[in-house]
């Protein structure tokens, strides 16, 4: 009998190891790892030079207060705002708590509350990220929830300029929903939704907890989508798997966050910060990108040759290397087949099959992938499709 909490169902895979794209469980089967911790280990398991960098800081330094100076942090804060269009970051350890962080000082920075975020979103299990997540089952049980939230449907402009009014501190967004089911931003969408932010004075939030760092093929996702966020909210792959999440504002904002406004005994503590050093200096690499958007345009090709015929496809969508096959039918015995077959992929709501392989994948192994994937589904009767 297990002594933890039953908050997840499990999968009958017991990991042992990981080396690169793959996994090798306790009785020595071997998976091709298509989940990436979901979309955590974008540098693949036991990255030699992020091992090293953390196995160098054990030896070091584990841990002082925030009340020091922490250099890594300086140095991570650079990289992070070099890279983006935000000027200051805030330290701490998950998406949750990034997201928690930016709900704070969206309300205090415009000394307004309400905040409009999407149906379907995902943006963390915390009171607060709870109250911006958009979907009913993540709220179920857990009320009252944090008021002065409202949900709108994504892509639909009259819904958004009906929710934001003067009293609208910040509008919540994924630019690619990953849990609601790789749904993906329009570029009309997206212009409106920078346009009203302007008008009303209201602080655009862009939730990069999962299409950040490297995922989609450029640093973070929003630039493919021509936002400047005020806000940028981080963690998954920013420490390839050693838990670390930052906030990303800028300039204006800074104020907002004093002294004792806010902050996380662990947030950017020494262990984490050489870890995120190493991560961020390797998928910043403009090479690195590229290949994302080359591989990730070479997954979607070959999902589109392989499963477009297949009458339970509905569509293939993404961006980079975070791609959804949409189906007519629930995708959790598919999961199950693929992995039997050695391919770990993840659903990302009931119909959608998400991929989301490390970023140092190669062609070969997505060509097993999809391999598997397209015996799987072509072993689904067609009867069972509708
Ligand atoms: C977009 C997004 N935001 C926030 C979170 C919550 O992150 P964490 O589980 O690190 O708290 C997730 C996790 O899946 C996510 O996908």
């Amino acid at each position: 009998m297990s002594a933890l909490f039953p908050t997840y169902a499990r999968w009958n895979v017991k990991p042992e190891k990981g080396i690169g794209s793959k996994i090798i469980d306790v009785d020595g089967n071997e998976y091709l790892d298509f989940i990436s911790g979901i979309a955590v280990c974008n540098l693949g398991h036991c990255h030699p030079k992020v091992t090293d960098a953390l196995e160098k800081q054990i030896h070091t330094l584990w841990h002082v207060s925030n009340l020091f100076e922490i250099e890594g942090q300086e140095r991570v804060a650079q990289l992070l705002v070099d890279h983006s269009v935000g000027d200051y970051v805030f330290f701490c350890n998950s998406g949750a708590e990034a997201n928690e962080a930016a709900i704070k000082l969206a309300r205090k920075s415009t000394g307004k509350h309400h905040i409009v975020s999407l149906q379907n979103s995902f943006h963390g299990r915390t009171t607060g990220s709870m109250a911006a997540t958009g979907q009913d089952k993540i709220h179920n049980g857990f009320g009252p929830l944090l008021t002065e939230f409202t949900y709108i449907e994504m892509n639909n402009q009259s819904a958004l300029e009906e929710a934001v009014t003067n009293n609208t501190a910040a509008i919540m967004v994924e630019v690619i929903q990953g849990e609601g089911g790789i749904r993906l931003m329009s570029d009309d969408y997206a212009k409106a939704l920078q346009a009203i932010c302007e008008r009303y004075n209201c602080l655009l939030i862009i939730d990069e907890v999962q299409t950040g760092i490297g995922r989609t093929g450029t640093a973070f996702a929003y630039e493919q989508f021509g936002l400047s966020p005020d806000i940028i909210t981080l963690a998954k792959g920013l420490g390839n798997g050693f838990p670390v999440g930052a906030l990303i504002g800028k300039e204006t904002l800074k104020d907002s966050f004093s002294p004792g406004s806010h902050g996380s005994t662990f947030g950017g503590n020494p262990l984490a910060m050489a870890v995120a050093e190493t991560v961020l200096s390797e998928i910043f690499k403009p090479e690195l990108l590229d290949s994302v958007q080359n591989k990730g345009e070479f997954l979607t090709k070959e999902l589109k040759n392989k499963l477009g015929s297949f009458e339970i496809v509905e569509e293939i969508r993404g961006k980079g290397l975070m791609v959804g096959v949409a189906c007519q039918i629930e995708v959790a015995p598919i999961i199950e087949a693929c992995r039997e077959k050695g391919l770990l992929v993840l659903p990302a709501g009931p119909k959608v099959v998400r991929i989301l392989p490390p970023l140092i994948v190669t062609k070969s192994e997505i060509n097993k992938a999809v391999e598997i994937l397209t015996d799987v589904l072509a072993s689904i009767k067609p009867s069972v499709s509708v």
